[in-house]
């Protein structure tokens, strides 16, 4: 089964994001294994200088290059990416641990455009493979999820549904079901 790391840009405890990964792990954990990075608050600050990377930054990157794909699934703040997310894609950058990796990019929050833009041209400069397919922007998310992790919007449902197929079939390399 390919192994999937997955990312959540909200650091809350009780997280639409969370109750998100929660709903697309159930709807994959048959077909891949997905592994929770614990919390991207967990990185220090970005630094170039710090080289060697601190042990926090050296086991994420551990997590990411033993990953086949990665999930991040994030809110948007204050009209872009979260500070603490993009942190964690900064310490990447040198690395390339997102390199020719599958991703499927789950923006999940009021409005989110901008954050979700911003994320596409992130990943796209780290050389990540993400298509359109494999991206789902999901508004008004909070009306949409349960806390344990149903998705009870129609709409979003089969949009989430679907980017997983491309995701899982882009992980496989073979065509979604
Ligand atoms: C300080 C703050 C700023 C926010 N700014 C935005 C924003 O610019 N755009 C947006 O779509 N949502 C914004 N939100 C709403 C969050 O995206 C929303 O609460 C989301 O559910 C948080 O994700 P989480 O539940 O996974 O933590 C903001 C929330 C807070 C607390």
């Amino acid at each position: 089964m390919p192994r999937i790391l997955v990312i959540n840009g909200s650091t809350r405890a009780a997280s639409t994001n969370g109750s998100l990964i929660q709903a697309i792990t159930n709807l994959g954990d048959d077909r891949a294994q997905f592994i929770r990075y614990p919390s991207v608050a967990d990185l220090p600050h970005f630094n170039p200088d710090l080289d060697p990377a601190p042990e926090a930054v050296a086991q994420f990157r551990g997590l990411l290059n033993q990953a086949d794909g990665v999930l991040i699934c994030t809110p948007e703040y204050a009209m872009g990416v979260p500070g603490s997310l993009k942190n964690a894609l900064d310490w990447t950058v040198s690395t390339a641990d997102f390199r020719q990796k599958p991703v499927m990019l789950v923006t999940a929050s009021l409005s989110g455009e901008k954050a979700h833009a911003s994320l596409l041209e992130t990943l796209t400069v780290i050389e990540a493979v993400i298509t359109p397919a494999t991206t789902v922007l999901v508004q008004f998310a909070r009306t949409k999820v349960t806390a344990d992790g149903t998705i009870t919007d129609a709409i979003a449902l089969a949009d989430v549904q679907n980017a997983l197929e491309h995701f899982l079939a882009a992980l496989q390399g073979t065509s979604p079901k």
